[in-house]
């Protein structure tokens, strides 16, 4: 049987004390102020910098931990912890992936010539078609892979002729743009400004963290407080969908009077992760005229461009010249568009993601000029990223984009389930866009304590929504699972939610008083039977409404005096002792031995040699009065 726990509020294993926990068994991630203490130590020669130890701890990484510790608890479960947390695919890359992959490591493995020489660092230069797997590429990328996105972008998203450079994933694609944008000091002597909107993919924050430290961007690993401090504008949402308002105010207070403004970046994910939401076309138009105003770059992340669902972004009917795109991008100077082959291709591991910038207006433009600018952080970082995972890639993109459609469309039956076991929180958001959903939990439920609790005792993982800057939210992932098992991790996730999540009033009663009044309980009725004291002792423990073997209020009385009439010398004994299953529920197995007629009769609520696992579950009042007696399978939903 699931562990079940007493009450929500009891929880002893603090989700906020987790790292400290986790560093005292695993020493992976110290605790902030531990680092600082390190790095200021005036013995310790060898420092680091405030910048990575004022950054976010990456939570992935440290959900990971938790899982593990767990991991013990849940071991013979058939099933094990199921992790609703990170935001990968249940699916495989395409087929076509891994044949580019095998001819190209059987075309090196047996080269058809062999001057590999001769194709050099440049391979696209010196004659051959780079595919020399041992050696570096172009900075920019794989020259075929090229080729096939410009043409992805101009067909599939409405970008012509844009410069491409593929990176190491879509989060290297976004450090390129920090590193080439934002300025310790403006023209204006000013730190340079990111926007982010609440709540935030923590790996854009920790990028801008990791250039700026918490000076700058407000955020500390301590704290998690990555708000509106200098560097790091963390603007507002309304149900996800992020305040324009607000960002024309901040644009206008961050303004230069000789031009230029202290805000040099916003970035908006789309569709949005944590969110889950798929922004429409009318709302992308208008940030980015509002950016254009104002002069100011809008990195736009489309790691999830194959998941809005509902065709959110599609150009109004009046376009038809533009209604063809698949996921419309904005072809402006300002714009940069990020792209990633980790979620709608399945391809995580291989590490490939691509940023296009605009080439409108020739070498004067600012897109062609940053994306020269770019080269020199791309250089720097990762030189090229790894040519046999650009081959993979471009392997890939012949799948096409209906066969990555097909794989989203496996994700309806384990979306609608999530929704239904999220369903009873007050707010929920997301859905129709990227895999993700997010609930509110109610008022006072600390969202990590609760769940690292969803974890220990119901063997599901949720990210906290504290790790995107949204305390009192969770973040669930349905795209993780095959829809099988999301059926079978959201059921969880629902008996979770609805138990800990119970009113605060109802979790009064300690464990030791529902013992006791189990075992009252259990005595009043022997005592009754035995003729000892009247049955006025059981109702006596019953509330005006109670609900005893479906037996409501008034008919109690009358239909239990019956059943004790036929059943002459009843007598219940418990099997084991009670255990309290929830806040002021508790239940227990019991025998039960009576004559009828002059024959004995013993029904046991555990047989062995039957299919039988019941237990009596009682529930309690907060003034200990019984609400509701059932008999039940022991595992049965509360
Ligand atoms: C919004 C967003 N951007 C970027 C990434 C990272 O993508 P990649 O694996 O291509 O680096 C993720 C991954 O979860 C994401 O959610």
């Amino acid at each position: 049987m699931i562990l079940l726990v007493s009450s929500a509020i009891k929880f002893t294993k603090s989700f906020a004390t987790f790292p400290t926990h986790i560093t005292r068994q695993s020493r992976a991630v110290p605790s902030y102020a531990t680092r600082m203490m390190m790095s200021s130590n005036s013995n310790n020669k060898l420092p680091i910098s405030s910048r990575t130890l004022q950054t976010l701890d990456p939570c992935v990484i440290l959900m990971k931990q938790i899982i593990s510790q767990h991991a013990d608890k849940w071991k013979d479960d058939p099933q094990g912890i199921f992790s609703l947390a990170q935001g990968v695919v249940h699916w495989k890359p395409p087929p076509t992936a891994y044949e580019a992959l095998s001819a190209a490591i059987q075309e090196n493995i047996t080269p058809q010539n062999d001057d590999s020489v001769k194709f050099g660092m440049d391979g696209a230069n010196s004659g051959g078609d780079g595919s020399i797997i041992h050696t570096y590429c172009p900075d920019e990328g794989y020259p075929p892979l090229l080729e096939a996105l410009k043409t992805k972008l101009q067909t599939e998203n409405g970008l012509h002729n844009p410069h491409v450079m593929v990176t190491s994933g879509a989060n290297q694609a976004f450090v390129n743009c920090v590193l080439t944008l934002l300025d310790e000091q403006d023209e204006q002597g000013n730190i340079s400004k990111c926007v982010v909107f609440e709540p935030y993919y923590f790996n854009h924050v920790m990028a801008v963290q990791s250039v700026r430290g918490g000076q700058g961007c407000g955020g500390t690993a301590a704290t998690l407080d990555a708000k509106n401090v200098e560097g790091l504008l963390v603007g507002p949402t309304n149900q996800g969908i992020p305040d324009l308002h607000w960002l024309r105010t901040q644009l206008e207070q961050n303004k230069y009077n000789e031009g230029g403004n202290a805000i040099r970046m916003v970035t908006l994910v789309n569709p949005g992760n944590p969110t889950g939401l798929s922004l429409p076309y009318s709302f992308l138009k208008d940030i980015t005229e509002l950016t254009k105003e104002y002069g100011v770059w809008l990195v736009m992340d489309n790691t999830y461009e194959h998941f809005d669902v509902d065709r959110m972004n599609t150009l109004p009917s009046d376009n038809d010249q533009q209604k063809k795109f698949d996921y419309p991008c904005f072809d402006e100077e300002h714009v940069i568009n990020i792209f990633s082959f980790s979620k709608g291709y399945a391809m995580a591991g291989f590490r490939v993601g691509y940023v296009a910038l605009s080439s409108k207006n020739g070498s004067n433009g600012r897109g062609t000029q940053t994306y020269q600018e770019m080269l020199k952080v791309q250089d720097t970082i990762a030189i090229c990223t790894s040519r046999i995972s650009q081959m993979a890639a471009l392997g890939a993109l012949q799948a096409g984009r209906e066969w990555v459609y097909d794989q989203v469309k496996s994700l309806d039956v384990g979306r609608e389930a999530i929704l239904d076991a999220i369903s009873s929180l007050g707010e929920v958001i997301g859905g129709n866009g990227a895999m993700y959903v997010m609930g509110k939990l109610p008022n006072g439920i600390d969202d990590k304590e609760f769940a690292s609790s969803l974890i220990e005792h119901y063997g599901v993982a949720v990210i906290p929504g504290s790790f995107c800057g949204l305390p009192g939210w969770i973040r669930v992932c349905y795209s993780n699972l095959p829809p099988d098992q999301c059926k079978i991790a959201a059921a969880r996730l629902k008996k979770g939610i609805d138990e800990l999540t119970m009113s605060p009033k109802k979790q009064s009663l300690s464990d030791d008083k529902l013992i006791n009044l189990a075992k009252d309980f259990i005595q009043f009725k022997n005592d009754a039977c035995m003729g000892d004291s009247s049955l006025d002792s059981v109702f006596d423990l019953c509330s005006s409404s109670v609900d005893l073997y479906g037996l409501k209020g008034e008919e109690v009385r009358p239909g239990f005096i019956s059943f004790f009439e036929k059943h002459e010398g009843l007598y219940h004994e418990l099997i084991d002792e009670p255990s309290v299953v929830s806040s002021n529920i508790v239940q227990y197995p019991f025998t039960k031995q009576w004559r009828v007629d002059g024959e004995d009769k013993v029904w046991k609520s555990i047989d062995t040699s039957k299919p039988r696992d019941k237990v009596e579950r009682l529930y309690f009042d907060n003034n200990g009065k019984l609400e509701k007696v059932t008999v039940v399978e022991k595992d049965a939903p509360l």
